[in-house]
C-alpha cells in the first residue's frame, strides 16, 4: 500500500469538484452529499476534465459534452461517455484525503 496524500476535505465545497495533480497524475476528487470520491481528471471520451465539471447527486458530468460518469464506480452512465473513468477508494484520515497508489483499476 502506498498512501498519497490529495487535499484536505474542507478544500472542496459540497457538490463540487477539485483538480490536485500528485505524484504525476492529475485527480478529480469530489464531494457529493459529504462523501468523498477520487477520480481520474481526464475524461475517457476526449480532452475533457472532469475536475471543471458538475456534481449531479452521484454522478459527475464532463464539461465538455456533458456525458456523465458514477462517481463511486467511474462507470459511464450517460452519452456520450462510453468507456469507464478510473476510480480510486478515498480515505479520510484527520480531515485529509489520501488514496492508495497501488489499488487496482476495477474491471470495468
Ligand atoms: S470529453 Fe467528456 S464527454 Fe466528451
Amino acid at each position: 500500500m502506498s498512501l498519497l496524500r490529495l487535499c484536505r476535505v474542507d478544500e472542496i465545497a459540497d457538490d463540487a469538484l477539485l483538480r490536485v495533480a500528485a505524484a504525476g497524475t492529475v485527480y478529480a476528487v469530489a464531494k457529493s452529499g459529504g462523501e468523498v470520491f477520487v477520480l481520474a481528471d481526464q475524461c475517457t471520451h476526449g480532452p475533457g476534465n472532469l475536475s471543471e465539471g458538475a456534481v449531479l447527486g452521484t454522478e459527475v458530468e464532463c464539461p465538455f459534452h456533458q456525458g456523465r460518469f458514477d462517481l463511486r464506480t467511474g462507470q459511464p452512465t450517460y452519452p456520450p461517455c462510453t468507456e469507464a473513468v478510473r476510480t480510486w477508494t478515498a480515505t479520510v484520515k484527520a480531515g485529509e484525503i489520501f488514496i492508495d497508489q497501488d489499488e487496482p483499476a476495477k474491471a470495468g
